[in-house]
């Protein structure tokens, strides 16, 4: 398979970009800037793209890589700050712009060979910079321009070195997919090789060759990535993956169940399943602060994941569903963003175990987790499941959780989902949930005065769950959601919607 390989400077775009080569039918992978030289030769790439960055070039401490990775005979195309990265080996001059440039710019092509074949003489652009290239170094010629930038796009004169100032990556730029075709199939030669099916043939074979005779032991949430990287795992090694689930009573109606059926029944995985909801609910007894929550759903899930894995015996490897995003936030160069919740999955094990991790998703996003699932054979139920935090229904509950507190938000989660899916809605949305409020408003039912609790409905759309807006749910869905959680879970009477946008809200209340 062609390969081709993203050097990462901490741009926000770094993942679109691979994004893009993905859709394009050729294999990626985001690397740090930082990589050693043997690592890059080893992984054998047809194309170097080096990403932007928040860093400019000149400044004393500017990450860059070394010039040897540049020139070491594949072609290389510079974005943004990777133009200033290309540019600093030849003595370009990078300069703080006059007037940042942010948002559409008009680009005028000077030059249709390579990087804009077929594209005419001028295209829309989008610009996110506040360094420039002042001027261009002699081996370089110029490829297009913009009112602001006169080195929009440069390249090379003799090598296939490639620059851009402007980011083709993002949607807004017209034809930015274009112009990074014509970098992998024009300039890197590279084929349209890059599906599922062959992405999963690779991924069994290879951990078939890592595991050996092993055993691999594998925390199951129920989420689309465990169970797909549990599915990928069993196919490749079959009866030596135990997997195992707890459920801590913080989960949607029916969960425990559908896991079960679909995973273990339909699907014939090992799967353990740990009723751990007493442990769960005494350890959060008084507790109302969401960090709080938050941090002892996360302990006490290692603790009964422990217990288990040590009454199972011994395990050389562990099986995680960590996703791309995941693993490109722990390379990031400015290192780890700020906290805004202490997010917990079931693949956050602390680095004391004995582990070997195995962790087939990484390259992965999460549109692509659920079409590899599908290539697999796993079912819609699991497939199509909504996010869900770690944390479950706790985070959902606003103040203390208790049993009868939880038993009221399960009930009226899952009308939610059930009137979302009859409205067809739920590929839709990102998420669809129930939120229990910690008041009572009064109410009048039949007559009498009534003093209960209030059930929030959130329903978001968002591509990353990094950015959210509120659903525009149809009224009548909305009516229908109301009157049935009003009618049918005993101690509401009110029902609100949420309409926060993320930021400056987040997608769950805590
Ligand atoms: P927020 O609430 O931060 O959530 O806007 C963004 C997305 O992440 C999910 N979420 C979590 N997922 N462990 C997870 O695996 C967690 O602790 C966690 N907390 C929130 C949330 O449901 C939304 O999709």
């Amino acid at each position: 398979m062609d390969k081709i390989l993203i050097l990462d400077f901490g741009s926000q775009y770094t993942q679109l970009i691979a994004r893009r080569v993905r859709e394009l039918g050729v294999y990626c992978e985001i690397r740090p800037f930082r990589l050693p030289l043997v690592d890059i030769k080893a992984f054998h790439p047809k194309g170097i793209i080096l990403s932007g960055s928040p860093a400019s070039v000149y400044q004393p401490d500017a990450p860059l890589c070394r010039r040897e990775v540049i020139e070491q005979g594949v072609p290389v195309l510079g974005i943004c700050y990777g133009m200033g990265v290309l540019g600093h080996f030849y003595g370009a001059v990078t300069t703080r712009a006059a007037s940042r440039e942010y948002g559409r710019a008009s680009l005028t092509i000077d030059d249709t060979a390579d990087l804009f074949s077929g594209l005419g003489s001028g295209l829309t652009v989008w610009m996110s910079h506040g360094d420039k290239l002042e001027a261009m170094p002699d081996a370089f010629r110029r490829l297009a321009h913009t009112a602001n930038a006169p080195f929009a796009a440069i390249r090379h004169r003799t090598q296939p070195f490639f620059a851009v100032q402007f980011h083709p990556e993002v949607a807004h730029t017209d034809s930015g997919k274009a112009i990074l075709g014509n970098f992998l199939f024009r300039v890197c030669g590279c084929a349209r090789d890059w599906q599922m099916h062959s992405f999963a043939e690779m991924a069994i074979d290879r951990i078939r060759r890592q595991v050996g005779n092993g055993r691999v032991l594998c925390a199951l949430s129920g989420g689309v990535d465990s169970s797909v990287a549990a599915l990928l795992v069993h196919q490749a090694i079959g009866p030596k993956l135990t997997c195992v689930f707890v459920d801590n009573g913080l989960i949607r109606k029916g969960e425990a169940v559908q896991v079960d059926q679909a995973m273990g029944e339909h699907l014939g995985l090992h799967l353990i399943s740990v009723d751990a909801r007493e442990r769960f609910l005494t350890r959060l007894k008084g507790i109302i602060d969401p960090e709080e929550k938050r941090k002892i759903i996360g302990a006490e899930f290692i603790a009964v994941f422990e217990e288990e894995s040590r009454r199972l015996g011994r395990f050389e490897f562990l099986a995680q569903g960590t996703l791309y995003p995941d693993v490109i936030e722990s390379v990031s160069v400015q290192g780890p963003s700020v906290t805004i919740k202490s997010h917990h999955n079931v693949g956050g094990l602390p680095e004391q175990y004995d582990f070997e991790l195995i962790e087939p998703l990484r390259e992965l996003f999460k549109d692509e987790v659920r079409e590899l699932g599908r290539e697999l054979g796993l079912p819609d139920v699991i497939l199509w499941r909504q996010p869900f935090p770690g944390p479950g229904l706790a985070v959902r509950i606003i103040g203390e959780v208790t049993q009868a507190r939880l038993d009221l938000l399960r009930e009226a989660d899952a009308i939610v989902e059930a009137e979302v899916a009859q409205a067809t809605l739920n590929r839709e949305l990102w998420q669809a949930f129930a939120v229990l409020l910690p008041i009572k408003t009064v109410g009048v039912m039949g007559d009498e005065r009534t003093y209960e609790h209030v059930i929030a409905i959130r329903a978001v759309t968002s591509l990353d769950g990094m950015t959210a807006d509120w659903a525009r749910l149809p009224h009548d869905l909305l009516q229908a959601i109301s009157s049935r959680i009003v009618s049918e879970v005993k101690g509401v009477n009110r029902v609100v919607y949420d309409i926060s946008s993320k930021p400056p809200s987040t997608i769950e209340w805590e």
